[in-house]
């Protein structure tokens, strides 16, 4: 029997009209959607994004996770998760991974990627970009993004400011999972002269979509998960 095909697919960042028509087009002949679902939630915002496309007759799997800083949990369970997607390969059938923004920016779709590498080498896998959160927040501002001959970051903000004190002289970055340690996340960007035209989006183009224009809000409620930064000299 010949082997399956796994499509990782990107559905963009939440606006279900930010989806490629490549997307649309793998998801509606996928035999199974899987995604990743955290094990205390089971809901799946890209499967939200998709489900005009899935066929009725399309199963949909959750693959489980848990958040954890125990990396050989985190590695088994993907191990495991990859297991269960390379099976329906061997089969013959068609899966498709839907993950939120880009599948490989900051995407659980990494995990399954060099898994596979493992548990199915010969797999025929075909990555499907989707539209990143940072771009869809620099469009929803009117803002450029990078130009001309400048630097820029895409850092996470999960620790705090440290990664942009590693990188002395940077003109722009963007920064996801700004959710934590906002006041040392400031604090760096004060000291790299990056402040003034920082800006925060949280939800980018879903229901209760916040801009902070003025990033010391930050520091008065904790914002939500969903919330990146962009700031430039
Ligand atoms: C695990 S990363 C996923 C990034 C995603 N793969 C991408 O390409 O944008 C999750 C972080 O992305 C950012 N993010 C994703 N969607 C967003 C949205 N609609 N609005 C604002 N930030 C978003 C947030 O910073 C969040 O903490």
């Amino acid at each position: 029997m010949t082997k399956g095909k796994l499509f990782g697919i990107g559905v963009g960042p939440g606006d279900p009209e930010l989806i490629t028509l490549k997307a649309v087009k793998a998801i509606e002949k996928a035999d199974i959607i899987f995604t990743a679902a955290s094990s205390k939630n089971p809901y799946s915002l890209a499967v939200e994004i998709a489900s005009p496309y899935i066929s009725e007759n399309t199963a949909i799997r959750r693959l489980g996770f848990r958040m954890t800083k125990h990396s050989e949990q985190v590695e088994a369970a993907w191990l495991a998760n990859t297991q269960e997607i390379a099976a329906v390969l061997k089969e013959g059938k068609t899966a498709a991974f839907l993950t939120l923004g880009d599948p490989t920016t900051y995407s659980t779709f990494g995990y399954i990627l060099k898994k596979m590498k493992i548990v199915m080498p010969d797999a025929d896998i075909e990555t499907i970009p989707g539209i990143t959160s940072f771009h869809a927040a620099a469009a929803r501002l009117n803002r450029v993004f990078v130009e001309g001959d400048e630097s820029l970051l895409i850092t996470s903000g999960a620790y705090g400011g440290q990664q942009i004190r590693k990188f002395e002289g940077i003109e722009n970055v963007a920064i996801v999972k700004a959710y934590k340690h906002i006041k040392d996340l400031n604090q760096a960007l004060k000291d790299s002269g990056l402040y003034e035209n920082g800006v925060a989006v949280s939800k980018c183009g879903r229901k209760h979509e916040a801009i902070i224009d003025d990033l010391g809000h930050l520091e008065d409620r904790a914002p939500d998960y969903w919330t990146l930064i962009l700031a430039s000299k």
